[in-house]
Parts: C-alpha cells; structure tokens; sequence
C-alpha cells in the first residue's frame, strides 16, 4: 500500500521524502507464521494514517517490525526507510536511540506497560535521562511539562501507575512517546481498553499533538469509524496483507473491498458498543498465517466470492483516485464490467 507522499519541510525530512517509507515488508515468525507478507506504506510528517483489520491481520506485528522489536528468530524482509535511514539494517545502538527520537510505540493497555513500582515521573524522564544527555534535573523538569502538555497536572510525576485512572495512564504513555521529540507515533489500539468518553479525550489529544509538533501518525485499531474520524488515510489489512487503502473518509463510507466493506458495516459509528466485535455478517475468523487459503485469502468468508477466488491472488489495484483495492472485482468494474447482482453485498451503512 502506498498513501500519498506530499512534499516534507520539517527539518530532518527532505522534501518530497516521506518520513517513513515501507517498501514489501514481510514478517513470518519462526514459527512460520507469515503475519506480514508485502506490505508497502509510506507517511509523511503531519499525515495521519490509520490501520484497520481483525484481530489476528497482523497490525501489531507490522507496528513492532518497524521498530525491529519482534522476537529473536523471526524473519523480515523488505526495507523500512524511516527519515532516510534504513532500520532493518541500522545497528543495535542506533535502533535503540531511534526508538525514541525517531518513532516511538503507545500500547493498549498501559498498565501492563508502566512499571508498577516506579513514580511516572522517572519513568518519563529515563529515555530523557539516557537519550537526550539531559541532567537529572532537566529530566525531571521536562516529565512534568510533559504531562502537562497531555492534560494531567505535574505534580502528577510523583503518583504510581496504580494511582491513576485508565485514560490517565494512556496520557502517561502518550507523554512517555513523546519524551524524545519522536518525528513518528504508532499508536496500537491506544483507546481499545478505554470508555467510550475517554476514548474520544485521547484520541482528540493524538490529533492535538500530532498537529502541533508535525508528527506522522499510524494509527492502528480494528474500529475503522474511529480510524476514519482521526485520520487522513486508512489502510485496511487481512491476513498480513494491505487490501485496499485511501483517504479516510471514503474507505470508511464507500470501501470497495467486501472485506474493507464487512469492517465499515460492523463499526456504524464511534462508540457504538454492540458492534465493537467481529463484523457483522461475515463468518469466520481471519486464517491461520501458518496455513493461508489459496487464491485470494477472504474467499473463504467472501459473501462476493467466484469460483476463481479459490484460485487466483489479486494485487492492489487502482480502485478510484489516491485508492486502492485487491480484489477481482475492483478491476472489472474499473473496466466497466457488470457484477452479477446475487454476487454483491452492500457493506457500507
Ligand atoms: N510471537 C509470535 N509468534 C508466532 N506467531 C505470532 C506471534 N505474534 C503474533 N503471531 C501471529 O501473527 C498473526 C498476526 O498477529 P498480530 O500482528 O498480533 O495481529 P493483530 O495485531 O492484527 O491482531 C496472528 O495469527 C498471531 O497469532
Ligand atoms: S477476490 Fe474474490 S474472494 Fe477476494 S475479496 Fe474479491 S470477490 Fe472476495
Ligand atoms: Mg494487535
């Protein structure tokens, strides 16, 4: 998948260069799950991208290949270009430093990733402390700043993780992102264990700062109504691979893919809570990536499926202006061909 590149003037970036340039990236675990096959992205400062699909796509491990946290044995192919620099091939020392100054990752679930038994304070100001060469005071000066910048008091460094509420937690880990001026934010399912209010607080303060500081954003959560309300594109994957991307809005309202389609259909509108689970109407369950379907992937649960589905892969494809889409029936309608009329589903709401 490719989103647009526009010109970059940030410093550090130079124009028409994207901040992060993805090209065939592929993931298989040593256990020979293939979580990532081929996937190409590229987001430029400022630019908002999102990254929908179920649970077991393979979001998560496309976020921890770009910062090469996947576990020892697994093996990645591909380039990761991340302002210039190539970060599959970058020693270990640069990559730790790069993990704060030039992306750095915001989890689901930020309890289990603060350190229970640490004042938030020192756990902001340590990658300050050990990448920035600040002082201890400085350190500790810039961890309540931070925190204030993410809407909670200063004198909030002092309290222990379990002092703080849900949404508070998630805005320490925002903060800790933040800690050393990071040009890239990947955001995991950053309001996945949130209440819906909540969840709208922290994704308006993403949006705050990503604006503010000229950040690029990947976004990524199964919920495509919250992706396209935050973000400039999406990008919807299955089975470890892009399967149609473009701007936002029009992914979301009009996706062209059955399973982009199935995703809008079961997310109708932010914080709606019945249908925050497996799309609607669609059977099933993502494959195993250790024993993909032949053919196109979805056949297996595609309510738009032909006989040739089981058989031949499709590629992305144009699907309309800055879109994308793989699937067989993506290109006979681009060359005016009709669908039969028992093979489609209206997906969108
Ligand atoms: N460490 C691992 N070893 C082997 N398989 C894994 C590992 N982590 C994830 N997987 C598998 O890779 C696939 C993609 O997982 P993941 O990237 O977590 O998807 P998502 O974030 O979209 O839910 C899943 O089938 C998952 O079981
Ligand atoms: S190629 Fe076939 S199985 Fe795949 S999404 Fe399109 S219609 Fe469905
Ligand atoms: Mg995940």
């Amino acid at each position: 998948m490719t989103t647009e590149t526009t010109e970059t003037t940030t410093a550090g970036a130079t124009a028409g260069r994207p901040l992060l340039d993805v090209r065939d990236l592929t993931v298989t675990y040593a256990s020979g799950a293939a979580a990532v096959r081929g996937v190409d992205l590229s987001v430029a400062a400022g630019q908002k991208l999102g990254v929908a699909g179920e649970s077991g796509c393979g979001k998560s491990t496309l976020a921890l290949a770009l910062l090469r946290l996947l576990p020892a044995g697994t093996k990645v192919t591909g380039e990761i270009q991340l302002d210039g620099e190539d970060v599959l091939t970058m020693k270990w020392g640069r990559v730790r430093a790069v993990r704060w100054a030039g992306a750095s990752i915001v989890f689901q679930g930020a309890m289990h990733s603060l350190n229970a038994v640490h004042r938030i304070g020192d756990q902001i100001a340590e990658p300050i402390l050990l990448h920035k060469k600040a002082t201890p005071a400085g350190a500790k000066k810039k961890a309540r700043e931070l925190l204030e910048h993410v809407g909670l008091p200063g004198a909030r460094a002092d309290a222990y993780p379990h002092e703080l509420s849900g949404g508070q937690r998630q805005r320490v880990m925002i903060a800790m992102a933040l800690a050393c001026d990071p040009r890239l934010i990947v955001a995991d399912e950053p309001t996945t264990a949130l209440d819906v209010m909540i969840q709208a607080q922290i994704l308006r303060l993403i949006e705050q700062l990503v604006a503010e500081q000229d950040l690029g954003l990947i976004m990524i959560s199964h919920d495509l109504a919250v992706l396209s309300d935050t973000c400039d594109r999406l990008a919807v994957m299955y089975a470890g691979r892009v399967v149609e991307e473009g701007p936002a809005r029009e992914v979301y309202e009009r996706a062209r893919h059955p399973y982009g389609k199935a995703l809008s259909a079961a997310f109708p509108r932010i914080g709606d809570l019945s249908s925050r689970f497996a799309p609607q109407g669609l059977p099933g369950d993502p494959p195993d990536p250790s024993a993909l379907p032949s053919g196109c992937t979805f056949h297996p649960r595609c309510p738009e499926a032909i006989a040739s589905c089981s058989t031949d892969d499709q590629a992305l494809r144009a699907a309309g202006p800055a879109r994308r889409a793989a699937c067989v029936h993506v290109g006979a309608e681009a060359e005016g061909a009709a669908r039969p009329a028992d093979q489609v589903v209206e997906g969108a709401p």
